[in-house]
């Protein structure tokens, strides 16, 4: 057994323990971004240092040459698998059903599944590396290939941490039931698109670069990689500069929120409601009305043009914010030292959120 082998092995082992060990795993069953962080390792990872180990030599040595000939002849069909094409179709089709069917749920709530699904990463991660890494005696595909494939796989994190940040609501209850607010389970979900997004694209950057390295240092064109690279890293850097991040709502005062509710219930509950569930108007908070999907910006605008309605624009600029201090506070937002302003309500992107 060669010592590298044995060295990119013993690398495997440890990080796939510490992302697999108690103190991670616990803190990965609070926090979708530490989660999400401990997929990145099982994902891109270990499947890749497990490659880099030349798993099929270590398997010569120990099982004799016999026995690997015949291994070897047994597991042709698997140069199928690394074609590209393949590659990329099982490692898109994963991360995608993954997060967005009710598997990645479940998976929180059963630790069976949830192994099962670190067993589906660790594959999908496989089969993404092997165009690149396939270990002898398969063969990875060739150098433009190989580029070709990475630059098509290098938007693929970003596109799900896109529609991961712009999820208005948790998409996982499970992380809402233990953080205790949505507001937290929305912001710890926004960073974890914003990891998905950068260091997903970061890694597959960095094997984008090493193998245009390898490439260069193969054959003559050596000239073509500053500029390749510098053009590389000018969009990485623009991507990572448009990750998402959450939009927090604007702070208003406990004592805002009071006067608040007292104005809505003498102008705004008659038609929407004591428990603001909707009566002749929509309802302004729970499952049964939009709000949760609006932004401040919107409802402060809509409700300042138009309500109460019979007396649009009846109130005074500080009952105005008194009545969106309650509403920010009804839909989960704390209270904090500054006061709300109208400048603030008018500009804020937050989503209301249930
Ligand atoms: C006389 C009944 C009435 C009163 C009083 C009233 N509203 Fe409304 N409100 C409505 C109706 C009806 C709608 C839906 C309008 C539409 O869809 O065209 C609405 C819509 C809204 C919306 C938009 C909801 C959405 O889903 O887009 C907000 C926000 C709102 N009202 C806030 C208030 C506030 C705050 C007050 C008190 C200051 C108030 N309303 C008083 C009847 C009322």
């Amino acid at each position: 057994m060669k010592r590298a082998n044995i060295v990119w092995l013993t690398v495997a082992l440890v990080l796939g323990v510490a992302a697999l060990a108690p103190p991670v795993d616990a803190l990965a069953d609070r926090s979708f971004t530490w989660h999400m962080l401990q997929h990145l390792v099982i994902l891109y990872g270990v499947p890749a240092l497990v490659l880099l180990a030349r798993p099929f030599e270590t398997f010569a040595a120990v099982a004799g040459k016999a026995k690997t000939a015949r291994f070897v002849h047994a597991t042709r069909p698997l140069h199928v698998v690394t074609s590209p094409h393949v590659a990329l179709a099982v490692f898109v089709a994963t991360l995608w059903l993954t997060h967005f069917s009710g598997l990645y749920e479940r998976s929180l709530e059963s630790a069976p599944i949830h192994f099962a699904e670190h067993l589906v990463y660790f594959t999908a991660g496989a089969f993404f590396w092997l165009p690149v890494l396939a270990p002898p005696p398969l063969r990875p595909c060739s150098f433009p290939a190989r580029l070709l494939f990475l630059t098509l796989a290098l938007p693929q994190g970003a596109l799900l941490g896109m529609a991961l940040g712009s999820a208005r609501a948790p998409l996982y209850p499970h992380y809402v039931a233990l953080q205790g607010s949505v507001s937290a389970a929305l912001r710890d979900q926004h960073d974890a698109a914003a990891l998905m997004w950068i260091a997903g694209g970061m890694i597959v950057l960095a094997a984008l670069l090493l193998t245009l390295g390898v490439w260069a240092r193969r054959e003559t064109i050596a000239a073509a990689v500053p500029p390749l690279v510098l053009l590389l890293l000018v969009l990485a850097l623009h991507g990572a500069g448009a990750a998402p991040t959450a939009p927090v709502a604007p702070s208003y005062t406990g004592d805002q929120a009071v006067k608040g509710q007292i104005l809505f219930y003498e102008n705004c509950a008659e038609c929407h409601g004591a428990d603001l569930a909707g009566n002749f108007g929509p309802a302004l908070a729970g499952g049964g009305g939009n709000v949760q999907w609006e932004t401040v910006s919107y409802v402060w605008t809509y409700m300042t043009a138009h309500m109460p309605a019979g007396n649009a624009g009846g109130l005074r600029p500080d009952e105005y914010l008194g009545i969106m201090a309650f509403l920010l506070k009804v839909h989960g937002h704390p209270p904090g030292a500054a006061p709300l302003s109208s400048a603030a309500a008018a500009a804020s992107k937050a989503f209301m959120g249930p």
